[in-house]
């Protein structure tokens, strides 16, 4: 399983599609999957958690609904995919949950990896790739996105800025399973460093795919 997470608006969705193509491309089996969501229940719960207001609830029930969705979402899609044989690439992950409601959100890691510990088990994706951008940019490009799903982008600057942050300090805790890239460049040099390290982690010989956007 390897994920892309970072910041909203960061370029996770063009940059885990282009991934996908570039296994297929190679004659690998390969899903794409998100969070929250990724199986019909999980879906369910990730339209109450995007839409409405950002009071509607706090980071302790925000955390409980991500952590009931990714249930429903490992049980119904990711265990059963990798179980076939699957390369599973996901648009956002438990990261997300650390740095938004643990640190962003003020629970603290250790109330995330409690709950963690009891949901998921010791499953752990094999990498995790962190899509790094100053936040200002990355919210102006959700900006012209449009759409009601937009509960997280209304938290404000210092909120994303708190989860920018929170990403970079999760992922200097362990430097094998997390790489950081700098996804304040072009869209294919995004994809050609992301690629870069996948064919080095995995011994493989994937192409980007530049056609899709
Ligand atoms: P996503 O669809 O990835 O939003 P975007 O396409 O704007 O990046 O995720 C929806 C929102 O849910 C996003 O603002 C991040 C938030 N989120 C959490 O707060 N905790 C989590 O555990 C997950 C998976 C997502």
């Amino acid at each position: 399983m390897i994920v892309i997470d970072g910041v909203d608006g960061s370029g996770k969705g063009v940059q885990t599609r282009r991934l996908l193509q570039s296994f297929v491309d190679a004659g690998e089996p390969a899903i794409l999957t998100r969070e929250p969501g990724g199986c019909a229940a999980a879906e369910d719960i990730r339209t109450l958690l995007v839409t409405g207001e950002p009071e509607k609830w706090d980071s302790m029930t925000e955390l409980l609904l991500m952590y009931a969705a990714r249930r429903s979402h490992l049980h119904d899609t990711i265990w059963p995919a990798l179980e076939a044989g699957n390369w599973v690439i996901s648009d956002r992950y438990a990261d997300s949950s650390r740095a938004f409601q643990g640190i962003a959100g003020n629970l603290g890691l250790e109330a995330v990896e409690s709950i963690h510990r009891v949901v998921v088990g010791d499953f752990e994706p094999e990498l995790v790739l962190i899509l790094d951008i100053p936040e200002s940019l990355a919210l102006a490009r959700t900006r012209d996105r449009g759409g009601n799903e937009d509960r997280f982008e209304k938290k404000g600057t210092s909120y994303h800025a708190k989860v920018r942050d929170a990403f970079l300090q999760i992922a200097a805790s362990d430097s094998q399973k997390y790489k950081v890239v700098d996804a304040d460049q072009s869209m294919d040099q995004v994809s050609e460093n992301i690629i870069g390290i996948i064919n080095d982690r995995f011994s493989l010989n994937l192409k980007i795919n530049s056609d899709i956007s």
